[in-house]
């Protein structure tokens, strides 16, 4: 059993309630486990032959270890117990290059909702610390379903033209979402 809060605690800044540092903790794990589904998307498409498209999976699963390590870090530092999570096993096998993209967008609409629901619980809570320390991210999840709906997008019109993805994967190895700044 986990203590919630650290033992030095009671000196320090400890305003993120019970239920919110259970949400929070349970965030850490999932912006761990999308790192992983990205590196495995990674693996995948730079074994199908994508490169492009495999590196700018790689960027993606970097950022999302720096999500987790964002949550990790304001955890400790109000005073709560951050738990590192345990490794689930990411998806492996994708049907097609469209299949991964889908998988990510639905994966990071999941992530939108978890955020949500922090910020919603926060404000229920009366935690104001970490209601404004999630607005980041909701900024951030608003970037990245563009990110991949933009993507999407694009593979939609190029499977119209029945031409191939040779082109995106060039565009997509350079292809980045917007840092938002906060
Ligand atoms: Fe950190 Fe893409 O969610």
């Amino acid at each position: 059993m986990h203590l919630l809060y650290g033992k030095f605690a009671a000196n320090r800044i400890t305003m993120i309630k019970e239920n919110v540092l259970i949400l929070l903790n349970d965030q850490i794990e999932l912006e761990a486990f999308s790192s992983f589904q990205y590196m495995s998307m990674h693996a995948w498409l730079e074994n199908e032959g994508y490169p492009g498209a495999a590196k700018f999976m790689a960027r993606q699963a970097e950022e999302e270890m720096m999500h987790m390590k964002k949550v990790f870090n304001y955890v400790i530092e109000a005073g709560g117990r951050a738990i590192s999570p345990a490794i689930t096993k990411p998806q492996e096998e994708f049907d097609s290059f469209v299949d991964v993209f889908e998988t990510a967008l639905n994966h990071e609409r999941k992530v939108t909702e978890a955020i949500h629901n922090i910020v919603f619980e926060s404000q229920n809570a009366r935690d104001f610390t970490t209601f404004n320390f999630m607005q980041w991210y909701v900024a951030e999840q608003l970037e990245e379903e563009s990110l991949f709906g933009t993507i999407l997008d694009k593979i939609k019109l190029l499977e119209k033209d029945s031409s191939t993805f040779y082109h995106l994967d060039i565009e997509l190895e350079t292809m980045t979402g917007e840092e938002p700044k906060m």
